[in-house]
């Protein structure tokens, strides 16, 4: 038997990378692929990109750059990009970088097989098309792999939001929901294979209206028949629009005991001047009414959010405004960003903010958001949580899982297997994680 070729992919970007690269390994495996975590011994490197900020497309060319010598050590490396570096600058990756032989969109990466012949009969493959069939129909299956206790599934891709800064919808393309049954599915395979968490995957996840029994479907709903699915434990959704928070999806975090109580809600800035440059189409008041009634169905919901700072026109008043809203939300985990201009949206045509001021103002976001951080985190110290265990710890009979509120937590002699969910107290908080003993 033939030995088989190794794939090595390196992904960049948000949890939908992560996703669709694990079907591109799935894919490839139906070629005789296995993934391997080096690129040194790889027959095929795979850099699976985001285009979200210039820097993380910057890092995509430094990092091709590095491979040079590795395909001069080995003529048959076979070197792609795919993801929304691919989607958003095609033909120009394969110019850039002469190293390049294939280049493959998020839409079109269940079309890598035949590309992948084609590039092994010397051919350069280029396919970016947001093509009428849908990808996830056409994936082939390779072996089915073993895997931990959590795992992504994408559920709806794409946004017609338009927001004057972001990419999203130029690279991923028009918003699309997979069909229920497709996802109930998927959910079941995933629970055989030894998942207990599943977070619900999707651009702007909570606008889901895929075709269920009855018509279409809401997020809430899914979420309410996957609850019902034995063995899978908890679940989680990301990243959602607050416009698109609906009644039933709120009451859900009240009343759905496997809907853990975190949830990632971007605002992106606390002026309502700046959200209506950025296209946001909310207000910071209907923001927090919105969290408000979060609140009252599930008192101690976890927040998350996103925000950008230094956005075209942003003036200290409009920042001070952001400090506000995030002081009256009390975030427990944040991601906050220096304003990156796009090619292409409508926000780069438009005066920046100088740089050296956007960086001011985003040391003052960080240190708030930090602070805030760790208040919550060291706010858990005396609290019961269930933990579900993912790996084995450092010290022998630790195991290391996570929180219902996603904070990291190690626990001590837990006479646990990877995959149980115990109940734990805990007992202190340390950088970047809880520790907590048994109940
Ligand atoms: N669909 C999600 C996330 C989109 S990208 C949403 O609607 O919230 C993740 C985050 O990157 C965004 O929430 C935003 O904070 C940030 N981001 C997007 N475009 C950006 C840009 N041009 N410059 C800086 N940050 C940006
Ligand atoms: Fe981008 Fe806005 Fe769509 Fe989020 S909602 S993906 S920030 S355009
Ligand atoms: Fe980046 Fe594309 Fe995700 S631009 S954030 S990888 S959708």
């Amino acid at each position: 038997m033939a030995e088989a070729k190794k794939l090595f992919i390196k992904t960049y970007g948000c949890q939908m990378n992560v996703y669709d690269s694990e079907r591109m390994a799935e894919a490839l495996g139906a070629q005789g692929y296995v993934t391997t975590d080096t690129a040194e011994n790889a027959d095929m490197i795979l850099l699976n990109t985001c285009h979200i900020r210039e820097k993380a497309a910057e890092k995509v060319y430094s990092e091709l750059g590095r491979f040079k010598p590795l395909k001069a050590a080995n003529p048959d490396l076979k070197i792609g990009v795919a993801g929304c570096v691919a989607q958003a600058e095609g033909e120009e990756i394969m110019r850039r970088q002469p190293l390049v032989d294939l280049v493959v969109g998020p839409q079109t990466y269940h079309r890598l097989p035949a590309m992948e012949q084609a590039v092994r009969a010397g051919a350069r493959a280029v396919d970016t098309d947001f093509p009428e069939e849908d990808k996830f129909d056409h994936l082939p299956k390779g072996p089915r792999a073993g895997r931990g206790p959590t795992a992504f599934l994408t559920v709806q891709e794409g946004c017609d939001k338009f927001c004057a800064f972001c990419v999203v919808p130029y690279t991923r393309g028009a918003e699309v929901s997979r069909p229920v049954a497709r996802i109930m599915a998927e959910a079941r395979d995933l629970v055989d294979r030894g998942v207990r968490e599943i977070t619900l995957l999707g651009q702007n996840v909570n606008a889901y209206h895929g075709e269920g029994e009855g018509g279409a479907w809401t997020l809430a709903r899914l979420i309410r028949a996957l609850a019902k699915v034995d063995g899978l434990e908890r679940i989680r959704f990301t990243t959602s629009h607050p416009n698109d928070m609906d009644d039933d999806l709120i009451a859900a975090h009240g009343d759905e005991p496997k809907l853990m109580p975190y949830l990632h809600l971007p605002v992106q800035s606390g002026s309502d001047r700046i959200l209506k440059a950025m296209n946001r189409k909310h207000t910071a008041e209907s923001y927090l009414r919105l969290i408000e009634r979060l609140r009252a169905a599930r008192p101690d919901l976890l927040l998350s959010g996103d925000f950008i700072v230094g956005f075209p026109g942003e003036t200290e008043t409009d920042f001070d405004d952001t400090m506000a809203l995030v002081r009256a939300v009390h975030y427990g985990q944040a991601y906050s960003f220096k304003y990156s201009a796009r090619p292409g949206t409508p926000a780069a045509e438009r005066a920046g903010v100088p740089d050296d001021v956007a960086s001011d103002r985003l040391h003052r976001l960080q240190a708030l958001l930090t602070e805030q951080q760790r208040a919550t985190q060291d706010s858990m110290v005396g609290r019961e949580v269930s933990v579900l265990f993912e790996k084995p710890g450092r010290l022998p009979g630790q195991m290391v899982g996570k929180s219902d509120y996603l904070h990291a937590v190690h626990v001590k002699d837990a006479g646990a297997q990877i995959g149980q969910i115990a109940r734990v107290r805990v007992t202190e908080s340390a950088a970047n994680s809880l520790a907590a003993v048994l109940i």
